[in-house]
Order: structure tokens, then sequence, then C-alpha cells
């Protein structure tokens, strides 16, 4: 089986090249970062602070998270429901990031994630899959890219959606999140010290899927020779 972890903060094209990679080489994608929005859903409906470790325990019983793959697109589903188009908005953004910090909450995902990597080739994108989920990864990048090119990517996909938002609290609430998942505590969003930086400011995703491609055959490459 081969692994590949895709980290980087919000707006560095994590899912885009994701996405691309596992339609090219036929690898199963996951999005970890919508497990962490799907109980960031459950926290706002049900009234809970996000940031309320202790508070959040109390309900792992009654968060029933489950991932199904529909035409190559993932599907999230809590309690039997399939919440894919709401976990998207920025309120619920900001609930995920808060939600990560838990260390409860990121135990409680840690082996469903590690799970799909020991039945499946997969690319995994997130903020600690090469340091934490998956450590010996075959292949670990990690995107950056400068911020008014990452927030005009996020501006882009919400109004996309139809969200109402402007550019500005897009660029205030990434520069908000980027704090919160970088300084955490545990498993914050740093690079893997094994991880290839791949800064893609000013790419176009084929620019970025090409660099990857070179990242990932130069690492595949050198594995298949010493096996
Ligand atoms: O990638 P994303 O924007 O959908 O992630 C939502 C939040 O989840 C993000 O603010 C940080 C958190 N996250 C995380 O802590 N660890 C991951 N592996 C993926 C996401």
């Amino acid at each position: 089986m081969y692994s590949i972890a895709i980290d980087g903060p919000s707006g560095s094209g994590k899912s885009t090249l994701a996405k691309s990679l596992s339609k090219k080489l036929g690898y199963l994608y996951i999005d970890t970062g919508a497990m962490y929005r799907t109980i960031g859903l459950f926290a706002y409906r049900n009234g809970i602070d996000p940031s309320d470790g202790e508070e959040m325990s109390k309900h792992f019983d009654e968060i029933d998270i489950d991932i199904e793959w529909k035409d190559g697109a993932q599907h999230m589903f809590l309690c039997g429901e399939d919440v894919t188009d709401f976990i998207r908005t920025p309120e619920i953004s900001m609930y995920a990031s808060a939600v990560s910090a838990i260390p409860s909450v990121r135990e409680f995902l840690l082996d469903k994630q590690r799970d799909f990597a020991k039945h499946h080739n997969v690319i995994m994108d997130g903020r600690d899959i090469g340091t934490v989920i998956l450590p010996n990864a075959d292949v670990k990048i990690f995107l950056r890219a400068g911020h008014a090119d990452r927030a005009k990517r996020r501006y882009d996909e919400l109004i996309a959606r139809g969200e109402d938002v402007t550019y500005e609290k897009v660029l205030r609430d990434m520069e908000q999140r980027d704090h919160n998942d970088s300084t955490r505590a545990l498993a914050p969003c740093v690079p893997a010290a094994d991880a290839v930086i791949l800064d893609n400011t000013g790419f176009e995703p084929e620019e970025t899927l090409g660099k990857a491609l070179e990242i990932i055959d130069g690492k595949i490459g050198i594995l298949q020779e010493k096996k």
C-alpha cells in the first residue's frame, strides 16, 4: 500500500491537488478536514461551545461519523444524514478549527483516519497527516502559498457556493484559523521533517499537480528500487 500525505493551511490548494492526484493515480482521497468540520457541525447544531473539551467529550457516543464516496466525491454523514453541503460555511470553518484543538477530538478521529491507509492506497490531506496520522507515509508534501492567493481561492470557492462573504472577512477568518491551527499544543499545522515543501503562490492548479507528480515519482520510484 502506498500513502501520500498532503498537509498545509487552508487555501493552500490541498484538496484541489489531492482530488487531481486521486484521479490520476487511482488512490482513495481522504479529506480529513471534512471530519473536523462534521464534528464542528455537531457542536454548532447542539449549541455546544466548540472550545469546551470536557463538554465535547460527553457527546462522543452520539457522534456517528461516516464517509462514503459518490462519483469520486467524498460525502460526510453525521448520524446517518448526508451533511456534505452544510460543512463548508465560514461559521462551520471556525467551529472545525476550534474543535480540532481539543485533544480528545483528535484522538476520536485518529484511528478512523489511520484505518483507511491500512486498507487502501491513499492520498490524505489535512494538517498533521505527515507528522502524526501517517508518519511513515511514502510521500509527504507540505503546501504553501501567499496569504493573498490563499484568501482569494477561498473567497472564490465560497462565492461559487453561493455564500454571502467579503474578501476582507475571508482573509481575517483565514488568519485567525491559521493562528489557531498552527499554534495549538497538539498536532499543529507544521511540515514534517521529511516533507517536501511545495510553494504554489501564483500557480495554476495544473502547475501544482505537475510539481507534485514529480515529487511523488521521485519518492515512489526510489522506494520501488529499494523493494
Ligand atoms: O482543511 P479544512 O479547512 O477543511 O479543515 C478544517 C479545520 O480542521 C481546520 O481549521 C483545521 C482542522 N484540521 C486539523 O486540525 N487537522 C487535520 N488533519 C485537518 C483539519
